[in-house]
């Protein structure tokens, strides 16, 4: 079913040729219909602020803005000018005085087998308060940061949104990170708490995360608090008097607090994210636009109705927790799941299990987990209903038409629609991805959202001709938008907006775009090889072995070669019950060869065990190359292993 499509030497792709259309009774339901999305696309082409002005009138505002858009400083935007918010009274306060008063806000399902949790709208609402007013008698005010070192635990939900409530600055450090990270992270940001737990489950284990913390503690300056959920109730040495247990703070708190009345600029949350330096960047994220352009996109891209439940696998340590486990599914008036643990425990069907058990309708997840899945066959997914799903996600990484397919033909059944989001902790918000009612190429992110423009260029910032790749560059802003870095609005500018002349912002991915004006990402800008002067997309090759059936997963790195400049090395990962051989090794060359042509010339094809990936599940190449060629593989605090 694949195409080899020839344009040079350089580009020869492979595509998926079959496209899948809506089905009639996704058109029917969804939230945006085929005549409101072109409707939208134009309306976001000829006058993206009044576009944004429009879902920004359907939350609530204490006091509504003087301007929607201050573009007078690029490229430090202001988003909603004048105007006074709070996200938490969208999330929860304005839920409360409606029928969603008593709808299940979150179902929280725990590792261990048979361990769930539900709390209504009303109850996260009285809890957010009690903690609000636990932080408020810590002195905590408006303005001050708090770390919070936790996966997906209730407590990290209702701690995110109490921060928020008061107009504290939360800042999750995903809580696979070391002290070193850990340490690093508060001590840039000046937290004045962590929030932690005593021990979380992980894959069948207890991960003490308190210990972590005491470590990251020796040289944390700022912290005058550390307040500590109990979880796996381990003994723990609390003796520390900064050291203080959740409940007990929990305990005496009223569940009445007022939401603060906040400028729509005011800061939300630091993310940290890994750059090509050293030091981590604080992605500094606000409250007003981040809202509006979350909601947007939630509601017509995931199409979340009143009786759906939603799944986001993301862990809160990661943006796409926070837009999209959290903050968006809840301001919608949603039922959104949160999973503390890992979806191989105690068996590889673990997510399936859950689907079932609660009857998720929408499941947002990465295509490395679909991948990692994938690798323990149909059968698995077989064994349970998964009627209950009706549309289905992905983000973080290129998905290959082959690994779409099997998402779509054994999670989906052939009905679900897949949603391939592309978008960045920096952006915030979905950006290039389809609605429901798109019609669907495997392995492309389809078309911008409307309002979102978006281009592909040459270092120049000149437009690349259709069909040609270059970098991708974002040419408006956006109200869901970072702010700045922070504590350094230089390197913020320098790094995202003068990298390519006319001030665009770069994402740092390449793509290229389709006569249909459909968006094809191929990696990172730095994922590109060069062998003798054709350039060759890593993810290319990547997608081709991954259409072997005998390869799970696999990375493709440039290693220097004396005459071509840099050939390729591919590391690949074997399916159950496939073992390594040169037969193998001579396929896969010949795979490549028969689907790129000659020009992607192959040094090596390592059979490996595991690849080096971050927490979040992206394959770290830089690890990979770092080792193959005996140099420093410069900050590894991401690393997952
Ligand atoms: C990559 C995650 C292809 C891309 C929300 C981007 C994708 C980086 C996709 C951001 C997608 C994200 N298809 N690539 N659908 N989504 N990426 O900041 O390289 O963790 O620049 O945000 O992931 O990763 P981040």
């Amino acid at each position: 079913m694949v195409r080899k499509k020839e344009n040079t030497a350089t580009e020869v792709l492979v595509e998926e040729q079959r496209v899948f259309r809506p089905l009639p009774e996704t058109v029917v339901e969804a939230n945006i219909t085929p005549s409101e999305y072109r409707k939208a696309i134009k309306e976001g082409e000829r006058n993206f602020v009044e576009f944004w002005e429009k879902a920004a009138e359907e939350l609530e505002w204490f006091e509504k803005w003087d301007k929607v858009l201050d573009d007078s400083n690029p490229p430090f935007y202001r988003w909603f000018v004048g105007a006074k918010c709070n996200i938490v009274y969208n999330a929860l306060d304005r839920h409360i005085k409606t029928f969603r008063k008593n709808k299940i806000a979150i179902i929280w399902r725990g590792e261990p087998v048979g361990e769930y949790r539900k709390l209504t709208y009303y109850e996260l609402y009285r809890q957010v308060n009690k903690f609000s007013n636990a932080l408020k008698s810590l002195e905590i005010k408006k303005g001050d940061r708090i770390a919070i070192y936790m996966p997906n635990l209730l407590q990290t939900a209702i701690a995110m949104l109490a921060c928020a409530k008061i107009g504290a600055v939360h800042m999750i450090v995903h809580s696979g990170f070391s002290a070193h990270a850990l340490r690093e992270r508060v001590n840039d940001a000046k937290a004045r708490v962590i929030i932690t737990a005593d021990g979380v489950y992980r894959n069948g284990k207890i991960i003490n995360l308190k210990e972590v913390v005491d470590e990251a503690m020796i040289e944390c300056p700022t912290v005058e608090h550390v307040i500590v959920v109990k979880r796996s109730g381990q003994p723990i040495d609390m003796s520390d008097g900064r050291y203080l247990w959740w409940d007990d703070l929990m305990e005496g708190a009223s569940d009445e607090c007022e939401t603060e009345i906040l400028d729509a600029e005011h800061p939300l949350y630091i993310l940290y994210t890994s750059g090509t330096t050293g030091k981590p960047k604080g992605v500094l994220h606000v409250h007003g636009g981040y809202m509006v352009g979350i909601f947007r996109t939630l509601k017509w891209v995931f199409d979340i109705k009143e009786t759906d439940i939603y799944w986001c696998t993301a862990d809160v340590g990661w943006v796409t927790g926070h837009s999209y486990t959290i903050y968006a599914p809840l301001i919608c008036g949603g039922t959104t799941v949160m999973y503390e643990g890992h979806p191989l425990w105690p068996k590889p069907d673990r997510m399936w299990q859950i689907v079932d058990e609660f009857g998720v309708n929408i499941l947002y997840t990465s295509p490395t987990t679909i991948r990692m899945l994938r690798r323990f066959g149909s059968e698995l997914p077989r064994r349970h209903s998964l009627k209950t799903l009706r549309l289905l996600g992905t983000v973080g990484e290129p998905i290959n038409s082959e690994v779409w397919i099997w998402y779509y033909e054994n999670i989906g059944k052939e009905r679900c629609p897949i949603m391939d989001t592309w978008w960045q902790t920096e952006t915030g918000m979905l950006m290039i991805t389809p609605v429901p009612v798109s019609l669907l190429k495997p392995g492309s992110t389809s078309r911008p959202f409307p309002g979102i423009h978006v281009d592909v260029v040459d270092r120049n910032g000149n437009p690349v001709p259709v069909g040609k790749s270059g970098f991708l560059v974002i040419k408006k802003p956006w109200p869901a938008m970072f702010r700045t870095l922070w504590g350094n609005p230089k390197r913020y500018k320098e790094e995202y907006f003068e990298v390519i002349p006319g001030g665009v912002y770069t994402t740092g991915d390449l793509a290229r775009r389709d006569e249909d004006g459909y968006f094809w990402i191929q990696g990172r800008a730095d994922d590109v090889l060069n062998i003798a002067g054709y350039r060759v997309g890593t993810v290319e090759v990547e997608n081709v072995v991954l259409s072997h059936p005998a390869i799970a997963e696999a990375a493709c790195i440039g290693v220097p070669d004396p005459i071509k400049g840099e050939t390729a090395k591919i590391f690949v990962v074997l399916k159950n019950g496939y073992l390594p051989s040169d037969e193998l090794d001579r396929e896969l060359r010949q795979l490549i060869m028969k689907r790129l042509g000659p020009v992607v010339i192959i040094k090596a094809v390592e059979f490996v065990e595991n690849l080096p990936k971050t927490k979040s599940g992206k394959i770290m190449k830089r690890v990979l190359k770092a080792s193959e060629l005996g140099i420093d593989p410069g900050d590894l605090t991401t690393l997952a292993d």
